[in-house]
């Protein structure tokens, strides 16, 4: 991994937002290199600023200071993005759904058609294709979600608190349905999550920060070897991490009470 090339390079990123009752400070400057094919979790409590990190990086908002260099492998859009809520459009068809980036950049139908289902494939939806999102569970919609992130082929991945809204068992499910997608695709992935347990199983690093004032407090590197599966959540190694990362959550929250 070690060895692989740099694909987001954030140097002294920072974000202050306007308030009625002044400036809020978002995020603190954050240096960091995430590798290409790396997986990084982020967590951090509410309002740490992991969503305005993965807003800053994906352009949906504009840094107030420092440099994000993004490698965007010669694509027009660099990064896919998926959200807690699995934003879907009501009225398409599965397949229309996940084909429709591909609609939008000009790709012929019957083009956007293959690329469309054989994602729909990827993540495990073959058969649904022609169903609305309405007769989907929330599982289904996520993956829906995942595969339309994907289909105009960006080398970067980012998730905001992809599984919260969806049940414990099918969040296991969806973790290594995450894993064997990363694993065959090699996309870069920044997952931010509330779960330690998640942010531990799935990823190479995990970021945590922590709030009042939203920053990066530490980077954990994670030696549990791959593939990951049920016996990594015996192996003692992924438990000490967990604890862990739980302390170091929770000596924040102590300080800041
Ligand atoms: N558009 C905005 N205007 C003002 N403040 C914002 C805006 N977006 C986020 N913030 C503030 O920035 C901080 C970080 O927010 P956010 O990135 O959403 O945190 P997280 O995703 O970790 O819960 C919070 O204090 C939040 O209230
Ligand atoms: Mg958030």
């Amino acid at each position: 991994m070690a060895q692989s090339a740099p694909k987001i390079v954030l140097e002294g990123v920072h974000k202050t937002f306007l308030a009625d009752h002044g400036t809020v400070t978002a995020l603190e400057p954050i240096s960091v290199t995430i590798r290409e094919g790396e997986l990084i979790s982020i967590v951090g409590p509410s309002g740490c600023g992991k969503s305005t990190l993965l807003r800053l990086i994906c352009g949906l908002d504009q840094a107030t200071g420092g440099k994000i260099v993004l490698d965007f492998s010669g694509r027009k859009r660099p990064v896919g993005f998926v959200f807690q809520e699995p934003v879907l459009l009501p009225w398409k068809t599965i397949l229309d759904n996940v084909r429709f980036p591909l609609d939008t950049a000009g790709i012929s139908r019957g083009e956007g058609d293959k690329v469309a289902l054989d994602l729909i494939n990827l993540v495990g939806l073959a058969g649904f294709e022609r169903a609305l999102p309405r007769h989907l569970s929330g599982g289904m919609r996520q993956r829906t979600a995942i595969a339309r992130a994907l289909a105009d082929d960006p080398p970067i991945l980012l998730m905001d608190e992809p599984f919260s809204a969806v049940d414990l068992l099918t969040r296991d499910t969806l973790n290594d349905e995450l894993l064997r997608i990363w694993e065959s695709t090699g996309k870069t992935i920044l997952l931010v999550t509330h779960s330690v347990e998640e942010a531990a199983y799935l990823a190479d690093r995990v970021m945590v920060m922590t709030a009042r004032p939203g920053k990066l407090k530490c980077i954990h590197d994670v030696s549990l070897p791959r593939p990951r599966g049920e016996e990594t959540k015996l192996d003692p190694t992924y438990h000490a991490l967990v604890a862990q990362l739980r302390r170091d959550l929770r000596a924040r929250t102590t300080e800041a009470l």
